[in-house]
Formats: C-alpha cells, sequence, structure tokens
C-alpha cells in the first residue's frame, strides 16, 4: 500500500462498522481528493438520510471513532457533513520512501490474478495496415502492459484476417502471373489486392476460379496451402516492422489468426448443433441469441454455416472464444476493436455463455473504440480519398518530430537527435490517442498533439527529461534521510506520487487509459508548481536539498512508470 487512500478507506470502514453497526460494512466511504484538505469524505450525508439522523451528527459519530494512528493529522468536519482529513507528514514520507525504494513505482500485484485474454491489433493479411488499425494496436497494447504490471497473466491474442473467401481471388490472381510475388513487399501487395478484386470483379471466369480456389483452401490442398503461405509471410513482415517502429509489445508468438480456427470449425458446430443452439434457417446453420433483431424486424442470427457449406467471420469467432476460455483458461477477454462490429461481438458473446462456455465470473468484453477523424471531421483520409498508410503517418510523426527537437537543442548529437525524435514523433502519435476517451471519435492534429504544452506525450516526456537534468545537475552523492513533507508545494506532489498505483488499477477496471493519461498529465503541472516554488538545487540547507532532490527523482520514476505503461517511450535528455 502506498496510495494513503486506500489506508483511509479502510479506517473509515472500520468506523463506519463500530459507530453503526455491521451492517454497514459495503459502504464506500467516498474519500477524494480536495482543496480544502488533502481529502475529503462524502460519507456522512447519504448516510444519514439511511438512518434518518441529522448529517452532522452522523459525521461527528464516524470522526470519534475513527482510528487516526500516526496517519491521520487533523480532521474537520465541513458544512453539511462532509470531512475533511489532513494526514501526517510522517505518513506521507514513510509511503514516498516505499515508492523510492521499490522498482514497479509503488504498484502491487492483484491479490487474485487473473488469465486476460487481449484481441488486438488484428489486422488483415494482403492489406496494408491503415489508420483505422492504429487505435486497436496502441489501445490494446496499453491494456496489456497496464494488466501485467498488476501480476496478471496476459494473453495477446492477434486474431490476424489471415483466411477466408478474400484468399480465393488473391491466390488466383498471384498464380496468374503474380507467382513471383515471392517476397514481395506488402506495400506492393496492397496494389496486388486491388488488381485482384478488380479482376474478381470484371471477370466471371476469373470469379469462378477463385471461388474454387477457396474451395481448394478449404480442403487443405497442399500447392494452394504454399501459395497462401507466400502471402501470410510477406504481410507479416510487414506487421512486424511496423510494430516495432510503434515500440508494440505484439510478436510472432501472439498470432492467432483466423486460420488457427478453421480446423475446429465443425466439431465447434457439431457441439452447438447437439446443444439445439445451432439450427437451419433458409439452408444456413444458424445460432439465434435473444435480443437480436435484423432491419426486417425477425430474430438475427449468427450464421455458423452459409448454405453453400462456407465459414464465415462469425463461426471463427465462435470458435475462439470457446478455445479462448477452454484451452487459454482466460477468466476475462477483452475484444479491442471498432465500435462497428458491437452487435456482432455482443451476440459472440451471448452465444458462449448460451452454450456453456462464458460462465461468470469469467467475462468477455469489447473495448470499443470511434474513429480517428481529420481536420474536415470526417474519417482520416489521404487528399485522394484513401486510408491513410499508418507507416507513412508515423514515419511523418518521427520527422516533425526531429524539426522540432533540432530547433529546442541544437547542440544534440546526430544520434541523440534521432532516437529522441523517434520517442517524441511516435510517442506523440500513440499519446494522442490513448488521452482521448477511446469511445469517441478524435480528430488527428499534428500541431496539437506534438505542442510541447498542455496534455501531450511532449509535454510529459520534456517533464521527464527536466527532472533528470536536475538530478545531473545536483551531482548528489548522499542519499536523503528522509523526503521531509513540509511546504503545500511538497504535501500536493506527494500525494499525487502517492496516488499512482490507485490510478492503474482504476484504468485496469475501467478500461480507460485516458485517465492514466489524465493523471500524469496532473502529475507534470504539479511538479512544475513544486519546482517553481521550492528552491532544489538552491535549497536552504543541504539536507532540505537532498530532500527535494529525492522527491523529484521519485517523481521521475513514476512519470517514466507511467508513460511506460502507455507505451511511450522516455529519454533522459530531450
Ligand atoms: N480483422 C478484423 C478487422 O480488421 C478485426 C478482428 C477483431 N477480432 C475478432 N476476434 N473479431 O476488422
Amino acid at each position: 500500500m502506498s496510495d494513503p487512500v486506500v489506508l483511509l478507506a479502510d479506517r473509515f470502514r472500520h468506523a463506519l462498522v463500530a459507530a453503526f453497526g455491521p451492517e454497514h460494512a459495503g459502504v464506500d466511504p467516498a474519500i477524494r481528493p480536495s482543496t480544502h484538505a488533502d481529502y475529503q469524505a462524502n460519507v456522512a450525508l447519504g448516510l444519514a438520510k439511511a438512518l434518518k439522523r441529522p448529517p452532522r451528527d452522523v459525521a461527528s459519530a464516524i470522526v470519534s471513532a475513527l482510528d487516526r494512528g500516526d496517519a491521520v493529522a487533523e480532521v474537520e468536519i465541513a458544512g453539511p457533513g462532509f470531512i475533511n482529513v489532513t494526514l501526517t507528514s510522517s505518513l506521507l514520507s514513510r509511503e514516498l520512501a516505499r515508492v523510492a525504494a521499490t522498482e514497479g513505482a509503488g504498484l502491487e500485484h492483484a491479490a487474485e490474478p487473473e488469465r486476460v485474454v487481449i484481441d488486438y491489433s488484428s489486422p488483415n493479411v494482403a492489406k496494408e495496415m491503415h489508420v483505422g488499425h492504429l487505435r486497436s494496436t496502441v489501445i490494446g497494447d496499453a491494456l496489456a502492459r497496464v494488466f501485467e504490471a498488476l501480476g496478471h497473466t496476459v494473453l495477446r491474442q492477434n486474431h490476424l484476417g489471415d483466411w477466408g473467401t478474400p484468399f480465393g481471388m488473391l491466390l488466383e490472381h498471384l498464380t496468374d502471373g503474380g507467382a513471383d510475388a515471392n517476397g514481395q513487399s506488402i506495400a506492393d501487395l496492397n496494389a496486388f489486392y486491388q488488381a485482384a478484386r478488380a479482376k474478381f470483379d470484371a471477370d466471371p471466369v476469373f470469379a469462378e476460379r477463385a471461388r474454387q480456389r477457396v474451395v481448394k483452401l478449404q480442403a487443405g490442398d497442399e500447392s494452394t496451402l504454399a501459395l497462401w503461405r507466400t502471402l501470410v509471410e510477406a504481410s507479416r513482415h510487414h506487421f512486424n516492422a511496423l510494430y516495432r517502429l510503434l515500440g508494440v509489445t505484439l510478436t510472432d508468438a501472439d498470432i492467432a489468426g483466423e486460420s488457427l480456427f478453421n480446423p475446429m470449425l465443425p466439431e465447434v458446430i457439431a457441439e452447438l448443433e447437439a446443444k439445439g443452439q445451432c439450427v437451419l434457417d433458409d439452408g444456413a446453420k444458424c445460432v439465434f441469441v435473444p435480443g437480436y433483431v435484423g432491419r426486417d424486424d425477425k430474430p438475427l442470427p449468427l450464421i455458423a454455416q452459409k448454405q453453400d457449406g462456407g465459414y464465415g467471420y462469425a463461426t471463427t469467432d465462435l470458435a475462439a472464444i470457446r478455445y479462448r476460455l477452454a484451452t487459454l483458461r482466460a477468466n476475462r477477454i477483452l475484444y479491442v476493436v471498432g465500435a462497428p462490429q458491437t452487435q456482432h461481438l455482443a451476440m459472440i458473446r451471448d452465444a458462449a455463455s448460451q452454450a456453456g462456455w462464458l460462465v461468470p465470473p469469467a467475462r468477455a468484453e469489447h473495448v470499443a473504440f470511434g474513429s480517428v477523424l481529420g481536420a474536415d471531421g470526417k474519417v482520416l483520409r489521404t487528399r485522394a480519398g484513401a486510408n491513410v498508410k499508418l507507416v507513412e503517418l508515423l514515419e511523418e510523426g518521427v520527422e516533425r518530430a526531429a524539426a522540432i527537437v533540432r530547433e529546442k537543442n541544437p547542440e544534440l548529437t546526430d544520434e541523440e537527435r534521432s532516437r529522441i525524435a523517434r520517442a517524441v514523433g511516435i510517442g506523440a502519435i500513440k499519446y494522442a490517442d490513448l488521452s482521448s476517451d477511446r469511445v469517441k471519435d478524435y480528430v488527428f492534429d499534428w500541431s496539437r498533439m506534438l505542442a510541447f504544452d498542455g496534455n501531450t506525450a511532449p509535454y510529459l516526456q520534456y517533464a521527464y527529461a527536466r527532472i533528470c537534468s536536475i538530478l545531473r545537475r545536483a551531482d548528489e552523492s548522499a542519499p536523503a534521510s528522509a523526503i521531509a513533507v513540509s511546504t503545500p508545494e511538497e504535501r500536493a506532489l506527494a500525494l499525487a506520487v502517492l496516488a499512482f498505483p490507485t490510478v492503474v488499477v482504476d484504468v485496469a477496471a475501467s478500461l480507460a487509459p485516458h485517465r492514466l493519461c489524465g493523471y500524469l498529465y496532473a502529475l507534470a503541472t504539479t511538479f512544475s508548481a513544486f519546482y517553481e516554488r521550492c528552491p532544489v538545487l538552491k535549497a536552504a540547507t543541504p539536507e532540505e536539498r537532498r530532500s527535494r532532490l529525492a522527491l523529484s527523482a521519485v517523481t521521475a520514476q513514476v512519470l517514466a512508470r507511467g508513460l511506460d505503461l502507455l507505451g511511450i517511450e522516455a529519454p533522459e535528455k530531450m
């Protein structure tokens, strides 16, 4: 425990029970940071209503029952019955020392670790990744890092679109003269996809060949599979290059594409049929889950097998959820997928419950997100109206950052500058995505995301580098005997630093990385206020100097750890 709010909440819960009886053990003491004191508990008013007693009386009963120990310095009842609490400086010093002494900046492992499947990135083979895949990749990776930091087992599942009907036309096009596409880069394959598509639409003979090819692929025909592997390999190469540039933790070991589930599809359908949950409808095998209706007001099915015997996206997702629960033994499944797939994923979840695969406390959640918009408020596209290629976007970010870094610090070596530009450019793009409420759309805006002020990656990276520079200049070898929390600015900074673990736990519960961004931004501005008012290098006494240096160092530790959880690098120099 390093966040004092946890300790305080605990003491308040005890006080509630002591004052009003065990039936109040579950009441949330509602303790929040406050401008009047360190924290304010807003519990007396609600309780007073339930107990039919005057709120201030209830508040004073709580205060009398509160065990202050060496933690609570002052308690005061304010207004209609708020309870303001000021902590002792010694408690804050002690907790800061604990954070400073540990690697994880105060994070602790969950008491009950879970096995968390995170389905993210999941691009499609033989198509270049575009900006639409950016959000899934960035948000999914941040969540993976957060869950791991809290001691959960994270099973990354990159659900590649590497199977299905489009491969018919792609493979036929490949045999047509594209056979030398071996080793071709995916940039060419993007054109390749469009050429195949055009032929498929224009030429009925080609279209028929493509359909036959799908049948061969499904049947496991060896020469067809060899062609298929060519395409998958080239795509994987492209994805991996992007993941490296982006600083994303996905590896080949995390690939669990649609093709993985192909052999399982017949048995999944057989099981659902045996349970009476997969029925013939218009010649197709369908799974109906209550509560979903189509445009025609008729019950909407998940199509498990089409009339022609083919399987689709839904079949694969049914097999995938079963595999994740039964084989991977997941307690929690997170689908980091765009909002347009909400209904599909809800139906998959409900079908899995109906089939008895998804049994509480295991749960499956859709971590939906909105679109990336251009300045015109429409989905981001190039001037020609095409999807923006992710690689080009990232490279532009790094270039723009290089220009800014050169201007800010001309003294850097070329090598330093390119490393910093990468961290800033990529960090800015990722942070802009993570810092906006994920369910909403956001406008992609270079000048805002690269600004050195406001809630941006460069601001936080700069704040971190500035503290590193202070620590370098201080050249202090003697450790502080303790971090003294004396001035209001020191106190505000101490409370901000200590709140870190609670914020990370909240991000894991709410699946809202933007809350971590908001916290880090507040921490950085709190540090600025401290640094303005409290001389560090020129502190009044050597002991005060050492104490303030140690407080600065622990702030830097939290900033870097927080950025790392978001997948953002924090260079020590900028
Ligand atoms: N490949 C899909 C797409 O690009 C996303 C897959 C998401 N995951 C899933 N299990 N359906 O839209």
